[in-house]
């Protein structure tokens, strides 16, 4: 029996365990325990993690920044992926997106996996032409 709840910081240790565990999940700047703790502070029950009898099988961060949502590090465990948790920890991330007023998410893939693209493509999320990804480090 799959059950969701909000994610919270007492979750980081096992999330990042499952993260890491993940082909397609960079786990980079921004993903220290206090920094996540900083981030679920600022965007309360907007991150979610499904559970089997107390055990995390799937987490993903969310949250927005007023005007666009973004979703970062969606994981199911290898033994649960094809079940249907990735579709619906998204689907809670994006109606907590939607009570909050944001009417569009983006999503950060990275370029080589190709399978999570396949995902969210089927997913009913796009390819955004004509825009390029850049960053800086502050
Ligand atoms: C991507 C991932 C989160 C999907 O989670 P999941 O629980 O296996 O997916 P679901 O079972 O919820 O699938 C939902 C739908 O997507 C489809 N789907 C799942 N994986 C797919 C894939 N790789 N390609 C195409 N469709 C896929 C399912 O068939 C299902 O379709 P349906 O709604 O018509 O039944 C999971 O495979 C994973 O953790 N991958 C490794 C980490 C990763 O790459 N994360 C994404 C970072 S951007």
């Amino acid at each position: 029996m799959i059950s969701t709840r909000e994610f919270v910081i007492d979750d980081y240790d096992a999330a990042v365990a499952l993260w890491n565990l993940l082909k397609g999940i960079e786990v980079a700047e921004g993903d220290s325990r206090e920094e996540i703790g900083a981030y679920l502070l600022r965007n309360p029950g907007l991150s979610r993690v499904a559970e089997e009898n107390g055990a995390m099988v799937g987490a993903v961060l969310c949250g927005h920044d007023g005007r666009r949502g973004l979703i970062y590090h969606l994981a199911v465990a290898p033994a649960y992926q094809g079940k249907g948790i990735g579709k619906l920890l998204v689907g809670e991330c994006i109606a907590q997106l939607r009570d909050a007023g944001i009417v569009r998410a983006l999503i950060l893939v990275a370029r080589d996996n190709s399978s999570a693209h396949s995902f969210w493509l089927q997913s009913g999320w796009e390819d955004v032409p004509g825009a390029l990804l850049m960053g800086i480090d502050l």
